[in-house]
């Protein structure tokens, strides 16, 4: 067996420290079947960090999520820290890691389990086998775009101001990273912007396609705005395989297509960087879900998000791939058999808390492993 792999859990806020829980569950079944080992450091971040630290994350905690193989991270926020003053926000813990760490490329998987099509807000055949990705840039746009403030004008009125901005690099390499990916799927790739409107969606429209023609012209590449996306996502989802669009679209496309598997507490997302020279890419592995305060510490969270997250960890940083099968089919097994949280519960199955939903995962494994 290898060295061990250095992973910095930071649970967060809210549902968490729930959902990490059971993330925890599943690693200590790994660690017993012996195939990979972590050497596990847990941190605070958020606003739980801002209580204890008067600052989101310390500097030793991000240097910390430098230096280590995987981060792990729950969520972060709640209205407890509504009136913080917004570089202390819970959210800017979360956006200082993206930015140092330079994750630049966030994978986020819509896939619909057969067992799950029905909980969907749209139609069973309009979702039942979906499986796309959404690549949102996440190092840059308007999320971290200079210029920006609230300021009063001399008259004594105010206005706010944020920017858009892009450099070609900076979508050069995540068009890549969604041709890369494509290739390995179903080969298409649907860039989303609003080249109609914005100058920064004509550059990402011309970016895009210098890249494709340079170099991926076996892809299929298709063009759309943003807000014919949104709509066409709800419309015929099937119709996408990658999207890669921009920070914000990102954002908000990627809460839309969560919904299309049921919940938002089902998708999990990687967050990448460059490939070092030996190979090895920083990266951070959270659900597409946030904090829930409304539900937190009742034990009513959905953990397969988190736990899904943690499968793609496996993937993306380690290449074990067999190790993240074995949980995505483990997961796919526990909602067949009619175990539900509350998020996607459904007439005639059965509601189960967190931890009996993270315990019937390790259970599976065990069956699975068998
Ligand atoms: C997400 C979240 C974050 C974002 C928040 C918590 C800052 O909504 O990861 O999608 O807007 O990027
Ligand atoms: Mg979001």
């Amino acid at each position: 067996m290898a060295a061990n792999k250095k992973l910095l859990m930071l649970p967060g806020d809210g549902i968490g420290p729930e959902v990490m829980g059971e993330v925890k569950r599943v690693i200590g079944w790994m660690d017993k079947r012996r195939t990979v080992s972590f050497d596990i450091q847990e941190e605070l971040v958020g606003g739980s960090c801002y209580d204890a630290n008067g600052v989101s994350i310390t500097d030793e905690t991000v240097a910390d999520a430098m230096s280590v193989d995987a981060v792990l991270l729950g969520a972060v926020g709640g209205p407890k820290w509504d009136n913080v003053a917004r570089e202390h926000r819970p959210e800017a813990g979360l956006l200082r890691l993206r930015k140092e760490m330079d994750l630049f490329a966030n994978l986020r998987p819509a896939l619909v389990f057969d067992a799950l099509a029905e909980a969907s807000s749209l139609k069973l055949d309009l979702v039942k086998g979906l499986d796309m990705l959404i690549i949102r840039e996440l190092t840059s746009g308007v999320y971290f775009g200079q210029p920006r403030g609230i300021e009063e004008l001399p008259d004594g009125s105010r206005r706010a101001l944020d920017t858009q901005l892009y450099t070609d690099a900076e979508v050069q390499r995540v068009a890549r990273v969604a041709f890369e990916l494509a290739r390995k799927r179903s080969n298409k790739v649907t860039s989303v912007e609003k080249a109609n409107v914005m100058e920064t969606g004509v550059f990402w429209r011309q970016e895009v396609t210098k890249v494709h023609e340079a170099d991926y012209k076996d892809v299929e590449l298709g063009h759309m705005y943003a807000d014919n996306c949104a709509m066409q996502l709800v419309r015929y989802p099937k119709q996408f395989d990658v999207i890669v669009t921009d920070n914000l679209f990102g954002d908000i496309l990627s809460d839309c297509a969560a919904m299309l598997t049921g919940s938002l507490g089902m998708l999990p997302s990687a967050s990448l960087g460059a490939p070092d020279e030996s190979g090895r890419r920083k990266a951070m592995y959270e659900p597409v879900h946030g904090s829930a305060p409304d539900i937190a510490g009742q034990e009513k969270a959905n953990p397969l998000a988190m736990i899904l997250s943690y499968a793609m960890m496996l993937r993306y940083s380690f290449d074990l791939d067999e190790d993240a099968d074995l949980v995505e089919a483990a997961v796919k097994n526990v909602l067949a058999s009619g175990l539900r949280t509350g998020d996607i519960m459904q007439p005639g199955m059965t509601a189960v808390s967190t931890e009996a939903m993270g315990k019937a995962v390790t259970a599976e494994l065990d069956k699975l492993a068998a």
